[in-house]
């Protein structure tokens, strides 16, 4: 029988958070989604709110928060560069800040914590694919540095904690995830490429497209970070949750144009210089979640994708 759990989701009103708030719902636990809309909607959440069991606070996690809960998932922070960059400032301060804040209230109510850092801690990394034993080669001081930098401070705050006051946590470093509800307009590769596939527009590729990336359907990604906090308290991480197959960008973007189905035209790719920092390779290394969570992804990026399109479709329709 599974014991009804009060779970709090920072950034749960987001893409990843409101996915994740589900999966909870749906097991049986209370959810206590905590948010300040800055890039997540009630359109992410709306089909959850008649759920008794779903609670929702308009909150900005770099301020204090009291509450009665027994985990919490720190999801609260802008993912893309074009929304962490709108407000670096804020997003250090969201990161870390926001780190301070629910580590010291899982302290006050003895709650386990997990944080939702990222493969940007990684940095551009000279190690292919990248383990978790990597430290990363992060420019301090770029335009991406307010984000990575923060989920670096950040995870150093979680194990500080762990050994300074016992804490119970858990450290997932999520690589480049997809799926419905992702923003339409946040300049993430998957997310730009089907919607201007959508559009009839040419594809806009970065540098030569020859750089990879690896795609893990949300999903696949939700269930890694609910293994995680169910894991036994040793299992702190940082473990690389995503999926190791990695396809150039090139090969996405065709990927995406023949589902699309541009029928009869040639994809046409309008070519941009790649931005500042933009790493060329990134890949997980998940040998770790597979040995501790007995977790890996199993959507394949066609599936997955197929799952995603008719999202951006309704997006896009609606104008
Ligand atoms: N999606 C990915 O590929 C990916 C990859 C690596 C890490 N992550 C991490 O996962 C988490 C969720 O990412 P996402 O893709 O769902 O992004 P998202 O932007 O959809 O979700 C972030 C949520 O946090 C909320 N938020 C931002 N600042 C806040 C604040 N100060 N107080 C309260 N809420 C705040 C936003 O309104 C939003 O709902 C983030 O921490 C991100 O760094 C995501």
């Amino acid at each position: 029988m599974h014991l009804r759990k009060r779970i709090m989701v920072t950034g749960g009103a987001g893409f990843l958070g409101s996915h994740l708030c589900e999966k909870l719902l749906n097991r049986g636990d209370d959810v206590l989604c905590v948010d300040n809309f800055f890039t997540g909607t009630k359109d992410n959440i709306l089909h959850l709110m008649k759920n008794p069991h779903f609670e929702v606070m308009r909150h900005d996690v770099t301020f204090p928060l009291y509450v009665e809960v027994d985990e919490i998932y720190n999801l609260a922070c802008p993912a893309s560069p074009i929304h962490y960059q709108h407000d670096p400032v804020q997003t250090t301060k969201t990161a870390v800040h926001g780190a301070i804040n629910m580590l010291g209230l899982a302290k006050r109510v003895g709650a386990k914590i997990l944080q939702a850092s990222t493969s940007e801690v990684y940095g551009d990394p000279e190690v292919h694919p990248q383990p978790e034993s990597y430290r990363g080669n992060v420019n301090p001081i770029g335009p991406r540095a307010c984000y990575d930098e923060g989920k670096r401070c950040a995870e150093t705050l979680f194990f500080d904690y762990h050994r300074q006051s016992n804490l119970r946590i858990r450290v997932a470093r999520i690589f480049n995830t997809y799926g419905p509800r992702m923003h339409p307009n946040d300049g993430r590769v998957v997310s730009n490429f089907i919607v201007q596939a959508l559009k009839g527009e040419p594809i806009t590729l970065y540098g030569d497209g020859t750089q990879t990336r690896s795609f893990c359907y949300v999903d696949d990604l939700i269930e890694g970070l609910v293994r995680l906090m169910d894991a036994k308290d040793s299992v702190t991480g940082p473990v690389n949750l995503g999926n190791p197959g990695e396809f150039t960008i090139r090969e996405l973007a065709e990927t995406v144009v023949r589902l699309v189905g541009r029928k009869g035209k040639k994809p046409a790719f309008k070519k941009k210089p790649l931005p500042a920092d933009d790493p060329l390779q990134r890949c997980p290394d998940i040998r770790l979640a597979k040995k501790v969570l007995e977790w890996a992804p199993k959507v394949r990026l066609e599936e997955g994708l197929k799952k995603t399109i008719p999202y951006f479709r309704d997006i896009v329709a609606r104008g």
